[in-house]
């Protein structure tokens, strides 16, 4: 059985359909394949950590404050997926023994380990990455609001050249140019593009506006950028 860990995106996490149409997906997935999936912030986090910003909060805290949230947006998940672990796991160590332990139910849904955020100065696609890692998980996706690695953030550059493929690498010297503050926008950060590179896991970058890419991904069809030696 593959082992896919999954990093989602806060946007897809913004109100009940949203989680829906999502958590459709991840379901399926949790058919074929045993699944953990990491819950991002989104904008709930961004706009919480602005709040904490202007009132004077540093980096350190304003992390926490972004872990709280991401943790609230992994229940919510929870609650829309059919056979979950019923709290996020805050612990790697925990995630992976339930991982381990997780069965199928009987209607053949294995059970999916949820977590959020763990601990300041990274964001949910380190810790993705680095369960991916500790797991020796077959595949990590990213699933994200832009359609794969670009240039330049594609909402602010419309012009900006997508990558098909690349190397753990290239990935990191391409991410490691950008700022790292709390609750800042980039399409995977740093931390994770290094985690990546040092295990070598397979990585897919895919848009879930269109949550079919998760599958196809998983099946590995060309979609989003792959990130592979
Ligand atoms: P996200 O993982 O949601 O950031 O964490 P992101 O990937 O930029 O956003 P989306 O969800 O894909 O849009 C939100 C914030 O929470 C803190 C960081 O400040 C991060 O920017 N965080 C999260 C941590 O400090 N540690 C963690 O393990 C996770």
């Amino acid at each position: 059985m593959r082992k896919v860990v999954v990093s989602l995106g806060g946007a897809f996490l913004k109100d009940a359909e949203s989680i829906r149409g999502v958590a459709n997906a991840l379901n399926e997935l949790s058919r074929l394949s045993k699944l953990c999936v990491v819950a991002g912030g989104g904008e709930r986090a961004r706009e919480c950590i602005e709040i904490a910003r202007e009132l004077g909060a540093n980096d350190a805290i304003c992390d926490y404050i972004g872990i709280a949230i991401t943790r609230i947006n992994a229940k919510l998940l929870i609650l829309a997926l059919k056979n979950a672990y019923p709290e996020p796991f805050q612990d790697y160590r925990d995630a992976a023994q339930a991982f381990y332990a997780s069965k199928r139910d009987e209607n053949g849904f294995w059970k999916v380990v949820v977590m959020g955020g763990v601990s300041p100065g990274h964001t949910t696609d380190a810790v993705a990455a680095i369960l991916a890692e500790y797991l020796n998980a077959d595949l990590l996706l990213n699933v994200t609001t832009v359609d794969g690695v670009y240039e330049e953030d594609p909402k602010t550059h419309p012009n900006a050249r997508k990558y098909e493929r690349l190397t753990p690498s290239e990935l990191t010297a391409l991410v490691m140019r950008k700022e790292m503050k709390a609750g800042s926008r980039i399409v995977i950060d740093p931390v994770a593009a290094k985690i990546i590179e040092r295990s070598g896991i397979k990585t897919v970058i895919v848009n879930g506006k269109n949550p079919e890419n998760i599958l196809k991904a998983f099946k590995g069809e060309h979609v989003g950028t792959l990130i592979a030696p």
